[in-house]
């Protein structure tokens, strides 16, 4: 069986997407990146697919009416390219719920938090507030509701008493180049999949071990 042809959406410095080329490089992959698309002309990440050699990388311009009418040529350019897979990686526009309905179970995205906690923005800054000690990433199943679809994977952190909003969101981010290609590999080979709303997993070996912190 060919290997699964994946595109991605980014909106910024694209290092999630870099991690998911970077990783699919490899043969043995089950998914490929055929494409990469922004929605912002000054996507630093666009310039970094194409150095990675992803040929087929551009923009959406945003000079449409509405958000369906955007989501349409998105999925028109997506189909175009023959694509079977999206991952969502650092997109900062909010898919209409057309969109997410004709990629539903075929759309993922990381969030930089453990989800159901800290949906939406800021959410370093939140878990630093909140005294939280563990913090983390998430991959999951996009649906209409934002961040709030089926978990696929996570990662922990430890938040240190000295840190800042912007050194917890690069140990983070360490994490999520770790999960996010982990996650496309699973879903690519089938091995995660939406199924009734649940995100089901074959295979999966049992749970070891547990993040403890502080761990005095
Ligand atoms: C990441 O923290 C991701 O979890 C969030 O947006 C950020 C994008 O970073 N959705 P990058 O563009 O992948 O470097």
């Amino acid at each position: 069986m060919g290997r699964v042809r994946t595109g991605v959406l980014i909106s910024g410095r694209g290092s999630n997407m870099s991690a998911l080329i970077e990783a699919a490089k490899n043969d043995a992959f089950p998914a490929e990146i055929v494409v990469v698309l922004a929605n912002n002309i000054d996507a630093p990440g666009l310039n970094a697919a194409r150095e990675a050699g992803v040929k087929n990388a551009g923009i959406i311009s945003s000079s449409f009416p509405d958000r369906q009418s955007f989501d349409r040529v998105l999925d028109e350019s997506l189909r175009t390219a023959n694509v079977s897979l999206v991952c969502l990686a650092g997109y900062m526009q909010i898919l209409s719920p057309w969109f997410v309905g004709r990629w539903l179970g075929k759309l993922i995205n990381i969030h930089p938090s453990l989800l159901p906690a800290y949906r939406g923005l800021h959410t370093h800054r939140k878990a630093i507030a909140d005294g939280a000690r563990i913090h983390g990433c998430t991959t999951h199943f996009v649906t209409p509701e934002l961040d709030a679809g089926p978990i696929i994977m996570q990662a922990a952190v430890a938040v240190a008493p000295s840190d800042t909003e912007a050194s917890l969101a690069a140990r983070v981010l360490e994490q999520e180049h770790v999960i996010y290609p982990r996650t496309l590999a699973l879903v690519a080979s089938g091995l995660a999949r939406l199924k009734d709303g649940r995100c089901v997993l074959d295979g999966m070996g049992e749970p070891r071990g547990s993040i403890i912190s502080p761990s005095i």
